[in-house]
């Protein structure tokens, strides 16, 4: 990918953080969202924020470019739920210009961008409470949203009540399961701190393996055409397919310098010094960079429609 298109998005990538006076320092010096205390565990500051977009750029290479999986038509009214620094909302109002978008967050970390791209706007909320917009949506998008909710069935049973029949629900998600192409991942340092960073999120009532439950949640509300599609995300450029070897490449810069930094806090709170904890990140760091470990984990990607109405066009 050529480097210059990291900077094709209407919001721009580096050095353009927007801070949320609504904000508190936390553990481990990072700044948190204060909105609702005690609702979401990653930080909101711009080292924070650049991650997301790298983690944005890494996903359009494992889609193709796509914004969109789902077979949406010329959505009039689109929703992202969790929207984190809008590049979502933004560029996918961008590319349709006859949408209108709307991204909801605890924090508003979004830009103003009301004079190039009108369609596309920003509101604070917490997704788990009642929605209350005046008006159905026909595509309900939501993405990286695995650390975010108490309960995702109650944001899918709201996407339920809010979409116009015929619409769509589409989840890109990272089910963190550590694992090695053609082995087992058991062993080594990497797969130990993932499931040291699993439990302490399972304490928090995170279940961050749960997007694999994503497709049997949404088809029990009542969501038909749910389909499931697994990707790869390679830790490092280890696979030979172009597409993976370059996912890859940003998979290994994000860990490096960013996951492993978000994650710091949380391991943290369970008493861990700052030292044990560089130590450990060092060993990890080590390990996912050695492309002969051919570490993974998994992109999972989710649609599902709300039943249409008898007899009108699917699609
Ligand atoms: C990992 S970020 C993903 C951001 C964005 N969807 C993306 O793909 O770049 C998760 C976002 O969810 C937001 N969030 C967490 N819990 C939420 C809730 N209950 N309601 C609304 N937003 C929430 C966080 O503030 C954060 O910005």
């Amino acid at each position: 990918m050529d480097p210059a298109a990291l900077f094709d998005s209407p919001r721009e990538v580096s050095n353009s953080s927007v801070s949320d006076p609504a904000s508190q320092v936390g553990v481990g010096g990072r700044t948190y969202q204060a909105y609702r205390e005690d609702t979401y565990y990653l930080p909101n500051d711009a080292d924070e924020q650049d991650r997301l977009d790298f983690q944005h750029e890494m996903t359009s290479v494992l889609l193709d470019k796509r914004l969109s999986v789902a077979p949406v038509q010329s959505p009039r009214h689109v929703l992202d739920i969790a929207t984190g620094t809008g590049i979502w909302a933004l560029d996918y109002a961008a590319e349709n210009p006859d949408s209108e978008v709307i991204g909801t967050d605890l924090s508003l970390i979004q830009p103003d961008m009301e004079e190039t791209v009108p369609n596309c706007s920003f509101v604070r909320e917490d997704s788990e409470d009642p929605w209350t917009y005046d008006h159905k949506f026909d595509y309900v998008h939501l993405r990286y949203v695995v650390t975010c909710f108490k309960d995702h069935r109650t944001i899918m049973r709201h996407a339920f009540e809010n979409l116009n029949p015929g619409g769509w629900i589409e989840y890109v998600d990272q089910s963190v399961e550590p694992m090695r192409h053609g082995g087992t991942a058991e062993g080594s340092a990497w797969y130990n701190y993932v499931t040291s960073f699993l439990s302490t999120m399972a304490s928090f009532g995170r279940d961050l393996q749960c997007p694999r439950k994503y497709k049997q949640w949404l088809e029990e509300i009542g969501f038909v055409n749910v389909q499931e599609q697994l990707i790869p995300i390679p830790m490092s450029p280890w696979p030979s397919n172009p597409k993976l070897k370059l996912a890859g490449s940003y998979q290994l810069v994000k860990t490096r310098t960013g996951d492993l930094q978000v994650a710091k806090p949380i391991f943290l709170r369970t008493g861990m010094s700052e030292l044990e904890y560089e130590e450990l990140a060092n060993n990890v760091k080590l390990e996912i960079s050695d492309r002969n470990n051919q570490f993974y984990i998994l992109l999972v990607v989710v649609i599902g429609q709300k039943p249409p109405e008898e007899g009108a066009p699917q699609g």
